[in-house]
């Protein structure tokens, strides 16, 4: 390929070195064993965790789509994360390599985060918190996020972390759904050398949530704040209380649950305004997240792996937290913009820890690569040996320039399709196997996925259609926190006992599978999910608007911006002051991911007859295209 050359290429195959040093080396022989018995399978990697006590059943398919994973077994996700590497060798080993946006360097060994998350286990403790109470974690992207959701993890609380750039509103709603009696939140966090306000955020979200009786605050900026009496602590004094310490030999115990013991719950976007809450357990789950990363990322104890998520979200819940210290490796963690204070911080990251994998989303790379190689080549790159891609299609020039000025040519991208709901990835290639470019190659060992028509007809090879998952696996979601029956409804009843991704998508003649895009109400912007009907809620909560709609139109680097509609109440009058206005609201609401990229003030909507907004047509509309099918148009 020439040096200037930005089409990809319709199929690569990995270098001879990298499929002779490949664990799994025949991926579709993989498959096929795994696919004749995927019970078997995954047993098989279960045994290869720590367990306090064995299942008696595999899988528990009795009361579908109510599925459980490996039950009558006792486990603590943690006593695989962090307990079962005290006393070898891995103790001594870096769990995590943390570099702030101001560049200064905070390391962490497997032993270091072992005593800090028994520290505050016991301040989670001393707290009231029990097994089972849930626990809302608000923390900028700093070591004491992974340190608090395993704390949580141990002493069997559910940690429920919400994106630190998500706001008030946000936050104040999914601690009542929650009903999180503590809130873990830092005085504030830096983002492009900005201060993020967290804590007074948080005040702000206290106000309207009423449940919450203990905060516990990280110094990372050392602004002041306001610290309420008898209700906010400052995690530092915490932890050097005599309390945190207690004990000295084991001073928190890990809490022995059951495998199907909820973990977490993540809150994420649907199709209604509000955000459900998805909830995992400690077995599945932990089996699930090591046994993918091993797999598609080949890991190796020298690697020094980089998932440039944020915490928060799942892929950061699965590959920054559990899956790489389940498997004992080291991670780096960036607090901060890719471009920060120039285009070429994370390369410089790269260079500076001697980074071998990286996983990040295509936005980043559009993002990046718009500031031209230059950046990048001013570094050494060669400590990289694999390429990761998330969290929505990568588009051809971006996996070339991903590919060729990244990977310089050698390290195959490992494109991972998966969701909050599935917990670990679901489409996925290992580095041996020949990719091509866009696609995420097959489902991994072990997972069935079909493409249907409305039917519910398989559709042709080429075709697009309904990408479904047909057999449980032991990641996936158990339930929507409170709302088991949208937990059916939604993803298990469109066709009965196959679960509805909501995305579209078409397998070719080689089988394989190419994502394209969400069918329902969901944006993906920056990789972000974001549900329209939460944005026009947040829109419809301003004074001045009777009613919004929300859509998601095409971005260079973002994916999809969001436009948003907006008619207004009677004695408001459209002005751009209005229309800067309303944007501040909804980035203050939700937070400035979801503040819409363009509002347009309307005099009506385009509805069905039944009252729905068509959205279709607004977007169709937006993007200059042909209206389609406007049949069920009330005007
Ligand atoms: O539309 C798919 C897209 O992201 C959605 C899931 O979003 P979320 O729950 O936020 O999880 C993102 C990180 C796992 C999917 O329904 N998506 C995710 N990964 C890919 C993708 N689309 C195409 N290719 C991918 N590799």
């Amino acid at each position: 390929m020439s040096v200037d050359d930005t089409s990809a290429p319709k199929l690569w195959t990995p270098p001879r070195d990298v499929v002779r040093k490949a664990t799994v080396k025949d991926y579709d022989a993989l498959r096929a064993t795994a696919q004749a018995d995927p019970q078997a399978f995954w047993e098989e990697q279960a045994r290869t965790l720590k367990w306090y006590r064995k299942w008696d059943k595999v899988l528990d398919d009795s009361h579908p789509p109510f599925y459980k994973w490996f039950t009558g077994a006792k486990t603590n996700i943690i006593q695989n994360a962090i307990d079962r590497h005290i006393g070898t060798a891995t103790q001594n080993k870096l769990a995590y390599i943390w570099e702030s946006e101001t560049g200064e360097v905070r390391t962490l060994s497997y032993f270091g985060l072992a005593r800090e998350v028994c520290r505050f286990g016991n301040v989670l403790k001393s707290m009231g918190v029990k097994k089972g109470d849930r626990v809302t974690i608000y923390l900028p992207r700093i070591l004491e996020l992974p340190i608090a959701m395993l704390a949580c993890a141990k002493i069997g609380a559910v940690h429920s972390v919400v994106y630190g750039g998500f706001s008030v509103e946000s936050l104040h709603g999914r601690i009542e759904d929650s009903e999180s009696r503590v809130l873990i939140t830092a005085d504030g966090g830096y983002q492009r050398g900005k201060l993020v306000p967290l804590k007074q955020i948080a005040d702000e979200a206290l106000q309207r949530a009423g449940i919450v009786e203990h905060v516990i605050v990280v110094r990372r900026t050392k602004e002041p704040v306001n610290m309420e009496v008898g209700r906010d602590y400052w995690y530092d004094d915490l932890m050097n209380m005599p309390l945190a310490t207690r004990g000295n030999g084991e001073p928190c115990p890990t809490e022995v649950m059951d495998a199907e013991d909820p973990l977490f719950m993540l809150y994420t976007s649907g199709t209604t305004g509000k955000p459900k809450a998805i909830v995992h357990t400690h077995g599945g789950y932990q089996v699930g997240v090591a046994t993918t990363m091993r797999m598609t990322f080949d890991l190796r104890p020298e690697d020094r792996w980089w998932c440039a998520a944020d915490p928060g979200w799942i892929t950061g819940h699965s590959y920054i937290v559990y899956a790489p210290l389940i498997l004992g490796a080291t991670s780096v963690m960036y607090e901060g913009a890719p471009t920060f204070p120039y285009p070429d911080r994370w390369w410089r990251i790269v260079e500076k820890h001697g980074v071998s994998i990286l996983y990040t989303a295509p936005t980043a790379i559009r993002g990046l690569m718009r500031f031209g190689e230059a950046w990048p080549n001013r570094h050494d790159l060669s400590s990289l040996r694999l390429l990761g891609s998330v969290g929505e299609p990568i588009n051809p020039e971006a996996w070339n320039w991903y590919h060729r000025v990244i990977g310089k040519g050698r390290c195959p991208i490992m494109d991972t399709w998966w969701q909050t709901e599935t917990g670990m990835f679901m489409i996925a290639p290992v580095p041996s196997f020949p990719l091509k470019p866009g696609s995420g190659t097959r489902p991994f060992p072990g997972i069935t996925a079909e493409v249907l028509d409305d039917a519910g007809k398989p559709v042709a090879p080429g075709e697009e259609g309904r990408l479904v998952l047909t057999s449980p696996w032991p990641a996936m979601m158990r339930t929507i926190w409170k709302d088991p029956d949208r937990y059916v409804s939604q993803y298990w009843s469109t066709f009965p006992g196959k679960y509805l991704t909501g995305d579209s998508a078409r397998i070719d003649e080689d089988g394989y599978f190419w994502i394209i895009g969400r069918m329902d109400d969901v944006i993906k912007v920056s990789g972000y999910r974001l549900g329209t009907a939460e944005i026009e809620s947040a829109l419809v909560s301003h004074a001045a608007v009777s009613e919004a709609a929300a859509i998601g139109v095409p971005h260079e680097i973002k994916g999809s911006a969001i436009w948003a509609y907006v008619i207004l109440r009677a004695g408001f009058t459209a002005s751009p002051a209005l229309n800067e206005e309303l944007g501040a609201h909804v980035s203050r609401e939700m937070g400035p991911i979801a503040r819409p990229e363009r509002i347009e003030f309307v005099n009506a909507l385009p509805k069905t007859r039944s009252g729905k907004i068509m959205r279709r047509l607004l977007k169709a509309r937006a993007q200059g295209l042909p209206d389609g099918d406007i049949s069920t148009l009330e005007e």
